[in-house]
């Protein structure tokens, strides 16, 4: 289930507010985060999303720019053909979903990136956009 985007008063904010507020009453082990938080470092924006929600499609969703000039001419659509929505994950790798054999290949070099369009997040993940 895809919950509301981030925003004052929607679902997922509420979600987020309460389970923070039960976390410090040890009731982390009844509740099961239903959201994760995309942080987008370079433009200073917080987003609560969906558990499994596409990094991508939650950041054009919310006005975040991805893309190069090059990326904005010739982006594949989000099918993790093109390389060019190349994020880095400054925090938070490990509540990412694994990299695709793609992203192994295309950012081998690069450890801490990886291609908005293939990463689903699962728990707050920050991320600088156009490294
Ligand atoms: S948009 Fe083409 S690889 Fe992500």
């Amino acid at each position: 289930m895809l919950l509301p985007q981030s925003g004052k008063g929607s679902d997922a904010e509420l979600i987020c507010k309460t389970v923070k507020k039960l976390l410090p009453l040890g009731v982390r082990t009844m509740v099961k985060t239903t959201t994760a938080s995309i942080n987008f470092h370079n433009e200073g924006k917080e987003v609560v999303v969906a558990n499994g929600a596409n990094l991508r499609q939650q950041a054009l969703a919310n006005g975040i720019d991805l893309y190069t000039w090059k990326g904005k001419l010739m982006n594949c659509g989000g099918v993790g053909q093109c390389a060019t929505c190349v994020v880095e994950i400054l925090a938070g790798m490990e509540h990412c979903s694994p990299p695709t054999e793609f992203e192994q290949r295309q950012l081998r070099k690069k450890p801490h990136c990886r291609l908005a369009c293939q990463t689903l997040v699962y728990g707050p993940v920050t991320v600088k956009t156009k490294p």
